[in-house]
């Protein structure tokens, strides 16, 4: 193997490594490291604070401080700290909770399998898709389809799932196909009307199924919203000319509700906010807020089916996962539920959304910004430009992105650089002043930026 040159790094190497950087910059000198948070603010070991506006990753819905969460969690700790679900035995905690994700998941008569991780959840169906099809007698059913931009997880599954980063990981590993992901902004023709783009999609979709070998596709993956892909919110057209096709080669829907689930969207799950009609949702982050590691999958019926007929044939399912169905991870997850339900925390999330939204609609005429979307409490500022024929005119969006993101840092706030745009989802806590203070910044950093490529200053409305 040849050797590689080491890159020349004067500052002090850190002993662990983060994800989503140069290795080269895991030094002290170039990471922030967080002490404490509170509210919607962390703060980090030089006294600077920050709001985080993506939630941290999308997960922490409840803020930095929830003591309510916290001491359901202690007390649960002192009851029984850990149980492994498995052969016979599970804690009573998670099957209160089981009981409850049955009641409010967008799938009809689901089933729980619990993990503990977003990942694990996508990589737990997926076995789940292949063990069904085996005991289906349809073996041959185990290719998936992801979209292009999607991020699904770390692990070799999710990751081949994913649809991007694959070269320098070998991936992806066998059975997996992508798809374009819905871009109405970036990717149409200039013109086209919502509905054509969606039509060129679906018939992309179908091309692909038709060029495998026949009954090979098991099931079809998307978020309802891509956060990952840059939050482009698909046109109201997408997901029925998907489904259709779906439908027609009877392939599973399967939403990833990793991010959308728990009030991101404007309603509980992002199936509700979208009208979707998933065959099984997996679930993660904003379940326990982010106060304790768990992940659940809401499996369909007719896979439960299988699976019981599968395991009769073999005897068993062969598969758990220690940490899963933690009663810990479930006491937590059944106290944030019943927070988010109690303190209609999804409607508060809906309105504090709206207020963002039009907050950010201010920035529409500013020269740097192509496109503002939004949903729920969620929404992105796009960097791509397009002229008054509907053509794109800027290649510089995904630099600009990342310029802003890093001057919004500096400013102490944390938005989410995602290809050509910067995503805004702050914790469904939040408050109008603080959107008010987020809006403000980028408002200052928008202008700054357009005055540093040497333009003259804006006169963006706000
Ligand atoms: C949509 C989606 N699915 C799955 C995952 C993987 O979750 P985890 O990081 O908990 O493994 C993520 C993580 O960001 C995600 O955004």
């Amino acid at each position: 193997m040849a050797t590689l040159e080491p890159i020349i790094n004067e500052d002090e190497r850190l002993p662990l490594i983060l994800g989503f950087q140069k290795i080269a910059d895991n030094t002290n000198q170039a990471t922030r490291f967080v002490e404490y948070g509170k509210g919607i603010y962390v703060y980090d070991t030089d006294g600077r604070e920050y709001i985080e506006a993506t939630s941290s990753f999308y997960v922490a819905s409840l803020g930095y401080n929830n003591e309510e969460l916290i001491a359901a969690i202690t007390a649960q700790y002192h009851e029984l700290p850990f149980f492994v679900s498995a052969l016979n035995r599970t804690s009573k905690s998670s099957l209160d909770l089981a009981e409850r994700l049955v009641a409010i998941a967008p799938v009809k008569d689901a089933h729980i399998l619990f993990g503990s991780t977003g990942s694990e959840a996508i990589d737990f169906l997926l076995k789940m898709l292949r063990f069904g099809a085996v005991a289906r007698d349809e073996p041959q059913r185990q290719t998936v389809i992801g979209r292009h931009g999607s991020y699904h997880g770390g692990t070799l599954a999710s990751a081949s799932l994913t649809g991007g980063h694959h070269e320098e990981f070998g991936l992806p590993i066998e059975g997996f196909r992508h798809v374009s992901q819905p871009d109405y902004h970036g990717g149409r023709q200039p013109g086209q009307s919502t509905s054509e783009y969606s039509a060129g999609l679906a018939d992309e979709l179908r091309r692909l199924i038709e060029r495998e070998p026949e009954n090979t596709i098991a099931a079809f993956f998307a978020e309802p919203i891509s956060f990952s892909a840059g939050f482009k919110v698909p046109p109201h057209e997408y997901f029925p000319a998907i489904s259709k096709v779906l439908k027609e080669f009877a392939i599973d829907f399967v939403a990833d509700e990793v991010v959308t689930g728990f009030g991101r969207t404007g309603s509980l799950f992002g199936c509700d906010t979208m009208n979707l009609q998933p065959d099984h949702v997996t679930m993660a982050k904003g379940i326990t807020a982010g106060y304790f590691p768990l992940s659940a999958i809401a499996i369909g019926n007719e896979l439960y089916r299988d699976l019981e007929v599968g395991s009769e044939r073999f005897g068993t399912l062969a598969h758990a996962g220690t940490y899963a169905a933690h009663p810990v991870g479930a006491a937590a997850a059944l106290k944030m539920i019943e927070i988010i339900e109690r303190d209609n925390l999804v409607e508060h999330a809906r309105r504090m959304g709206e207020y963002l939204s039009k907050r950010l609609q201010g920035f529409q005429g500013h020269p740097l910004v192509g496109e503002i979307r939004s949903l729920g409490l969620a929404a992105s500022i796009d960097f791509l430009r397009r002229d008054v024929h509907d053509v794109p005119v800027n290649t510089d969006a995904d630099e600009l992105s990342l310029t802003v993101y890093t001057a919004m840092l500096e400013l102490g706030v944390v938005v989410r650089p995602a290809g050509r745009s910067v995503v805004i989802a702050p914790p469904l806590i939040v408050r109008a002043a603080e959107i008010d203070e987020i809006c403000l910044r980028m408002g200052r950093v928008l202008d700054n930026v357009w005055q540093k490529l040497n333009h003259k200053p804006s006169a963006a409305k706000r």
